[in-house]
């Protein structure tokens, strides 16, 4: 089973991580686990109706109960020291910023040009003439972000003070509300070609590969800055909706209140006070609440543990310049991040607005609050030691994106530069994360399963690929290598790979996995059989309606806990959920890596 390193006794000291012959990042110790004061609220999953039980512990969780020590050991000498910005790649083809000057408007779903868009028509920011290399700021303040359903009275004031400042922006600085939404909506819908890289006929997708993380962390790095700077307080940070444990599995309240600017008329009605269901299919499924929190436990633990044992399982397929985005998204973007944008957006609108689809979801401030979790991810994950890195592929650091930052200027920025939050001035508050323990348990002992099914269910070799997705797909899959001894496991993760999905992009996709489940009714999320989760948020790209990509979900340890180790194939299910009426899969195989 999964678990963080025992914390350190200090945070202090540095680690020197070298990437490449080319250049090396020096980065304060990751190992700053739990530096910040603990929230001791007790919550109780047994007694849920429509809302998880707490008794406070400690009443004032604002950041004001924080160790002010830690808050402050940040940064000391090292900001200024570590800006690789300028570090030219050889031979690379990393993707570079769009050429902002170059956005197009295109025909969006569900986008009424010249409605609500500041610009008029499109979600194009406004130009700049100049465009400034990022720098880490010097002596920069750290930020702690809070769990959002842990907020002070005083700490929600603020969090709707700079969103309100926001909206009262003039429509034209890049700073304004929609504006930063529009972020969101060019970088997802193809307002953005790889003109800049050489590639003007390819557009510029962040979602669906290893853009995935560093594009949202930067995008809310400047969003928190800009907060900050409306309300005149550096310390401000972005709280993050903490849905991975029981306490934060509702909306925040404060976001349903009216006259609030966190408020967003266009939300699904019968969610905002509704325990969340991490595994959405796009209606509600009739479990009950307790059902929905053990679920969300098992599918937290799937897809950061059981489905991100490397870095292209947790991050996503690669993604150059002259690639469309069709490597695969990670596993935690498909799962739970999709589901949520989903779960959340209004089902009256006509394309799931406002977080259900790419290009609204911006408007949504709880949008913002959801990704400030995602990214928390990328920092639990990296904490779980061993494999769980950052990837070292140039491309991948290399590759660049541009944001108007809060005095207005257009910044460049680089993956390589958002690597460790410490650096970027920012950690996130300590709180418990049940998921670590909350291993999916099997129903039943599931060895032999595909020897009993043989010559009833199809071997991949005899199937002709492309399959349809439109009903369940059952299918043996031959295993690479049985019986692997502990040190083969360690070395090699055995993944399935789910190769070639063609779906329609503008509809909510997904499909469920499940191995050696025979039964006709599947298993629960918090059962060993549940492989993980496909998923897609609806969105347009240029000239075209269908998307291809891949799933992956880990075997190594599903496959011991099933009792299966021993076996020579395994019975892959694979089972429609929403808009899969039209899917087609290229292939289904399990590799190691
Ligand atoms: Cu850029 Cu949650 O999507």
């Amino acid at each position: 089973m999964a678990s963080l390193p025992t914390p350190p006794a200090t945070a202090a000291g540095a680690t020197t991580k070298t990437y490449s012959s080319s250049f090396t990042t020096t980065s304060p110790a990751v190992s700053s686990w739990p530096v910040f004061a603990q929230s001791s609220k007790k919550c109780s999953i047994k007694s849920l109706k429509h809302k998880v039980s707490c008794n406070a512990g400690s009443s004032d969780n604002s950041l004001n109960n924080l160790d002010r020590r830690n808050v402050l050991l940040g940064l000391g000498g090292l900001a200024g020291a570590v800006n690789l910005t300028s570090v030219p790649s050889v031979g690379a083809s990393p993707l570079a910023a769009p050429d902002i000057s170059k956005c197009g408007t295109l025909p969006l779903s569900g986008f009424k040009p010249g409605e609500d868009t500041p610009t008029g028509g499109d979600c194009c920011p406004p130009d700049s003439s100049q465009i400034l290399d990022f720098e880490f700021p010097k002596n920069q303040t750290f930020k702690v972000r809070p769990a959002a359903h842990l907020l002070s009275p005083k700490y929600i004031e603020k969090f709707n003070l700079a969103i309100k400042r926001m909206k009262e922006l003039p429509a034209d600085d890049p700073r304004n509300f929609l504006q930063q939404a529009h972020i969101h909506c060019a970088y997802c819908n193809g307002a953005y070609t790889q003109s800049s890289s050489g590639f003007p006929d390819i557009e510029i997708q962040i979602h669906n590969s290893w853009l995935f993380f560093p594009f949202h962390r930067w995008y809310l790095y400047f969003y928190e800055r800009i907060m900050g700077s409306l309300i005149d307080d550096p310390t401000f940070a972005l709280p993050f909706w903490n849905w991975d444990t029981p306490a934060g599995m509702t909306i925040p309240k404060y976001f349903n209140n009216e006259s609030s600017a966190l408020f967003d008329p266009k939300r699904n009605q019968s969610h905002l006070q509704a325990v969340i269901d991490l595994g959405y299919n796009g209606a509600d499924a009739d479990t009950t609440d307790v059902e929905k929190v053990t679920n969300n436990l098992a599918i937290m633990y799937r897809q950061m543990v059981t489905n991100a044992t490397d870095p292209t399982s947790f991050f996503g397929g690669e993604y150059r310049a002259g690639n469309e985005p069709i490597s695969g998204g990670g596993s935690v973007e498909q799962s739970p991040h999709t589901p949520v944008h989903r779960w959340v957006g209004d089902t009256r609108e006509p394309n799931g607005e406002d977080l259900g689809n790419f290009y609204s979801a911006g408007r949504d401030t709880l949008f913002y609050c959801h990704h400030s979790n995602v990214d928390r991810m990328w920092s639990l994950w990296k904490m779980l030691g061993g494999k769980h890195k950052d990837i070292t592929d140039e491309d991948w650091l290399n590759t660049s994106f541009v944001f108007y930052d809060e005095k207005k200027n257009l910044v460049r920025v680089y993956v390589k530069d958002c690597l460790f939050t410490n650096q970027l001035g920012y950690d996130y508050q300590r709180v418990d994360v049940p998921w670590l323990k909350s291993k999916p348990v099997a129903r039943v002992p599931r060895g032999g399963v595909a020897k009993k099914l043989a010559g009833k269910i199809k071997q991949t070799k005899d199937v002709s690929f492309p399959v349809k997705l439109d009903k369940t797909v059952k299918v043996l899959v031959p295993r690479p290598k049985k019986s692997r001894s502990k040190k083969e496991k360690e070395d090699k993760e055995e993944i399935l790979v789910v190769q070639g999905i063609s779906y329609d992009s503008e509809k909510y996709v997904k499909f469920d996995v499940y191995v050696n489940d025979e039964d006709d009714d599947v298993s629960a999320p918090d059962q060993t059989e549940f492989a993980g989760s496909f998923a897609q948020l609806p969105h347009k790209h240029k000239g075209k309606s269908r998307s291809k990509t891949n799933f992956r979900a880990g075997l190594t340890e599903l496959l011991e806990e099933l009792g299966a180790d021993d076996d020579e194939n395994v019975l892959v299910t694979v089972v429609p959920r929403s808009g899969s009426e039209d899917i087609t899969i290229d292939d289904i195989k399990i590799i190691l890596v």
